[in-house]
């Protein structure tokens, strides 16, 4: 017999798997994409954040993403980063953290399972062998790959039209959550806007955590609204308790 939505979500989560995106790093004065002025009323998608692109312009590109790598490493994690990093290391079961963002405050903040589907600001990748390394501050289009010296480095950022990283683990670790909480996400992309339809698949109880309803509300069986960084150590207070 099934639970009902008030039973499942007074019961206690063994796997938690959480969402996160651009909004659980706003405080930490890192931008959103889709707010009011945030990165894409900035740019055009199409400029920076696509091969094609990168292609056409390598240096606005390159510039792009150095200006967002210098502000991502002066950033400090925030009290909603900190809160997921006490809930993994004090909750009896696995808690997995699948981040849009690429900034490193989940890892700051001291989380050690986090999986970054959208690559990280702080990685740089050869086009041409596939090597990656850590990224220098700012990189350049005639930088050399270390491994093979072709002039053929971008960052190793996921752009749109790309797949991105992780995905079979991903749907793996959603088909088996108790409990799914999408965290500062307008739900606008996919395919982490679908996410929440395959954990509920799976029998999860689905929570949305953002500062203002997402494009997939309807789709989580409870909501919570405000600012990250108080809403976010709340749940997890709450979620310690059970
Ligand atoms: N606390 C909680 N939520 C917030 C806060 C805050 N302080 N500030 C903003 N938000 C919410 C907004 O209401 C919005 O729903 O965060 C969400 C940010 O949405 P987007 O800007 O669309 O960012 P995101 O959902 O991470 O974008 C997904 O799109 O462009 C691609 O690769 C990019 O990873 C990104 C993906």
């Amino acid at each position: 017999m099934s639970n009902t939505a008030a039973e499942t979500s007074a019961m206690a989560h063994d796997k938690i798997v959480i969402l996160t995106g651009a909004g659980i790093s706003a405080e930490s004065g890192l931008g959103t994409f889709r707010d009011e002025g945030g990165l894409w009323a900035q740019h055009r998608i199409e400029d920076v954040a696509t091969p094609e692109g990168f292609h056409r312009n390598p240096d606005l590109v390159h510039d792009f993403y150095n200006a967002r790598r210098v502000q991502a490493a002066e950033a400090r994690a925030n009290a909603a980063h900190k809160a997921l990093a006490t809930l993994e290391q004090d909750h009896p079961g696995e808690v997995i953290i699948v981040t849009q963002n690429v900034d490193g405050l989940h890892e700051q903040a001291g989380s050690k399972n986090v999986l970054h589907m959208h690559g990280r600001l702080d990685g740089a990748l050869c086009a041409a062998c596939d090597h990656r390394w850590e990224a220098p501050d700012r990189m350049h289009k005639a930088d050399r790959c270390p491994k093979c010296s072709h002039q053929s480095t971008r960052p190793d950022i996921v752009w749109f039209g790309e797949i991105p990283y992780f995905m079979d683990v991903i749907w793996d670790h959603l088909d088996s959550a108790d409990l799914f909480v999408a965290i500062g996400t307008s739900g606008e992309v996919y395919p982490a806007a679908a996410f929440v339809q395959e954990a509920q698949r799976a029998g999860a109880h689905t929570i949305e955590l953002n500062l203002a309803p997402s494009s997939r509300v309807s789709d989580f069986a409870e909501t919570c609204f405000g600012p990250a960084t108080e809403i976010v150590p709340r749940w997890v207070e709450q979620e310690l308790k059970r």
